[in-house]
């Protein structure tokens, strides 16, 4: 049983590789029931700024695992900051003890700091599929290892939380904008994993409660009519995983009725 979280379909199509019992946490959260058995339970999410996304967080919190194998794996575009020890402590912090976390390079989806075209020009170089691979061997094999975090990975994270805190300052609220461009299909308002976004005159407006920063209403709009206020690497530029259709996350993310 492996428990995922998505934006653009990475974790996703990791998750999909490790195991055919899957499920959304976006979904699994609002379950009454949050006693989960299985041999093996696994979770696959990305990380923001090092760290899991806080909905997988708050996840962790509520659900019970009942399993003799519980592993983390998280999937990340270019410096992971020590994620497996950041990880491993919010798993404690939820009563929970990991056997194995370990993380994965692929395309990195933040608009903020990265070209698209340029990530996807830059993939084959990740070696994704070797690495998926010698994750199924760990996990099939139940290892027991946590990814260790040297000091650097460590400074990685401070420096990126004092950014943090700029990026709030600047944009206030919501750091969302939608162009004259929205054609008000609603894809935007299905792929959000946290029901930020709703149409009114057939135009989406975004909330920005809860929202946990995927940015799956940006990369899947299919006019690019979702901006960041922030400046973007590449505002022309959109990126998602070639092995995961749009049905499936929509499948996975979508809070609507
Ligand atoms: C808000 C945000 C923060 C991110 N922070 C990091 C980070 O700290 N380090 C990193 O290497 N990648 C970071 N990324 C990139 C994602 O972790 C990476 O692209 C991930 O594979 C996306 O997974 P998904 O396709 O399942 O959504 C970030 C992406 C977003 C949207
Ligand atoms: S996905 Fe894009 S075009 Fe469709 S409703 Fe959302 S913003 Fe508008
Ligand atoms: S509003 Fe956009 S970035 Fe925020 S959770 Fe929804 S899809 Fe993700």
């Amino acid at each position: 049983m492996v428990f995922y979280f998505t934006g653009t379909g990475n974790s996703l199509y990791v998750a999909k590789r490790l195991d055919e019992d899957l499920r959304s946490i976006p979904q699994a959260i609002h379950g009454e029931k949050q006693v989960y058995k299985a041999e093996k339970i696994g979770i696959v999410c990305p990380v923001y700024g090092h760290e899991m996304p806080g909905m997988v967080k708050d996840f962790l919190k509520k659900a019970v695992f009942q399993s003799e194998y519980l592993f983390v794996v998280l999937t990340y575009g270019n410096i992971h900051g020590g994620a497996a020890e950041l990880a491993e402590k919010e798993l404690k912090a939820s009563g929970k003890k990991a056997d194995y976390i370990n993380t994965i390079l692929m395309v990195d989806n933040f608009l903020p700091g990265f070209d698209m075209k340029e990530q996807l020009a830059l993939e084959p170089e990740k070696k994704v599929e070797e690495h998926i691979a010698e994750l199924k061997r760990d996990v099939d094999a139940r290892r027991h290892w946590i990814q260790p975090a040297a000091e650097e990975d460590r400074n990685w994270h401070q420096v990126y939380l004092k950014r943090r805190e700029n990026i709030q300052k600047e944009s206030g609220k919501t750091i969302y904008q939608v162009t004259e461009n929205c054609i008000g299909c609603g894809i935007c308002t299905r792929v959000c994993p946290a029901g930020c976004i709703h149409l009114e005159k057939q135009k989406a407006v975004h909330t920005a409660e809860n929202c946990q920063m995927c940015m799956a209403c940006i990369h899947h709009c299919p006019e690019n009519a979702v901006r960041l206020r922030i400046p973007e690497k590449n505002p022309n530029a959109r990126y998602h995983n070639e092995h995961v259709r749009l049905t499936e996350i929509v499948r996975g993310n979508n809070q609507l009725p």
